[in-house]
């Protein structure tokens, strides 16, 4: 029996879309996935072409209704599959097609695949023999109505199936490039990369899938500025806002983080390197996990904060500068430190007997002096929404 794959037809909402059957069959309860992407959930209702609910569906040339208990970044064109045997990814496969244009084939030009898993550019990189009846015959091109048995080399790969696991799903036709017309149809025999499935799996949980079921884009907030400066209230209130808009966040802050994780480390530049270094691969692995991040430290050195930026993508990455003065901090004096450091009680405090490097290619400067912590929090959340 075939696997089940289903072709999306309509998506309704994020969990409730209609498709085609095109092999196998699908019940209640059936872990599915969407492919590509990976994201997976659990079939909860189905519903037959008359809109009645039944518990199980085949093949039928009448779209077949679906209910997920997971919500599934779903869009026309996607395939559903059964969790436990899914499609191949490649871009390269060994395919039998049958010529059926009178121009002949010629290998290394480009035409256009299209299948149920995906169009693309092709090419054919060789023509291996050309088929009669069960006769293998050596063979440079094929001539209208010839059958033979190629390697196929694409742009993007294309979801698919042997024909062997499932005929549906390993169908495809060859296009001229120039006039659309139908050159040849064909069939997948097998992917030429062993790599193939390996590729797909490690598409199917990535960043992307992890942040969809979340809703959200991952994102690091890198606040920098001196001790006293706001960072820690500011990033508070942001994280409260994102809570409140069903965002999940998490919040790496300076002075909880050097209570564990890097307790070893103290305020020397060495020590300030190695909080940072460790502090951007920790938001890193967050980010993976499909968190919007927010980090709270001085992060004094700019070499340390633009290595941070360079460990992600352009878009990912918002350092804000809670530009606030020297004078200022001084007054506020939150912890008391400052006047420990102008008595010497503690040595190398940022500002006075070490340096900070404001940033000079921020993409945000709160000044705390003129705004609310509000106003600033609401400054990085329009940020994040106009930048999504
Ligand atoms: S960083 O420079 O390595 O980024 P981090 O943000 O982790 O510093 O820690 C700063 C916090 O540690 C300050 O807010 C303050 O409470 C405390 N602290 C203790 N000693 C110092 C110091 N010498 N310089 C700056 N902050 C200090």
């Amino acid at each position: 029996m075939s696997p089940m794959r289903l072709l999306v037809t309509e998506v309704y909402s994020t969990n409730r879309l209609r498709g085609r059957i095109l092999s196998g069959s699908i019940r209640v309860n059936d872990s599915i996935v969407l492919a590509p992407g990976g994201q997976q959930s659990t079939v909860m209702t189905i519903k037959g072409a008359n809109g009645k609910s039944v518990k199980t569906a085949e093949v039928s040339d009448q779209d077949t209704e679906l209910e997920f208990t997971y919500s599934l970044p779903a869009r026309t064109g996607n395939l559903i599959a059964s969790a436990d045997a899914r499609p191949e990814f490649s871009d390269q496969f060994a395919a039998e097609i049958v010529w059926q244009s009178d121009a002949e084939l010629l290998p290394g030009r480009t035409y256009l695949l299209e299948s149920v898993g995906g169009k693309s550019e092709a090419t054919v990189s060789r023509l291996k023999y050309r088929l009669d009846g069960e006769l293998q015959i050596a063979a440079k091109t094929l001539a209208n109505k010839e059958a033979g048995v190629v390697n196929i080399a694409l742009t993007n790969a294309i979801l698919y199936d042997p024909v062997s696991v499932s005929p549906s799903t390993a169908q495809f036709t060859l296009a001229d490039r120039e006039t659309r017309a139908l050159v040849a149809s064909g069939s997948i025999r097998h992917g030429l990369r062993r790599a193939s499935n390996v590729h797909w799996q490690a598409l199917d949980v990535d960043k992307q899938s992890r942040a969809s079921i979340k809703q959200q884009t991952p994102r690091i907030i890198w606040l920098t500025g001196l001790s006293g400066s706001g960072k820690s209230t500011i990033a508070n209130m942001v994280e409260k806002k994102l809570l409140a808009a069903g965002k999940h966040s998490y919040l790496l802050d300076g002075d909880n983080v050097r209570h564990g994780l890097n307790k070893d480390l103290g305020f020397t530049d060495a020590d300030r390197v190695e909080n940072i270094r460790r502090v951007a691969e920790t938001a890193k692995l967050m980010l993976d996990a499909g968190l919007i991040v927010i980090t709270s430290f001085i992060s004094p050195f700019r070499a340390e904060r633009d290595m941070a930026r360079t460990l992600f993508a352009s878009h990912e990455f918002i350092e804000v500068y809670v530009n606030t003065s020297l004078d200022v901090c001084e007054q506020r004096d939150p912890k008391g430190l400052y006047r420990k450091a102008r008595s010497g009680e503690i040595k190398n405090f940022t500002g006075l007997d070490s340096p900070y490097e404001a940033p000079e290619n921020a993409e945000l400067i709160l000044d705390t002096v003129t705004m609310s912590v509000e106003e600033a929090a609401d400054r990085i959340i329009d940020y994040l929404n106009s930048s999504a």
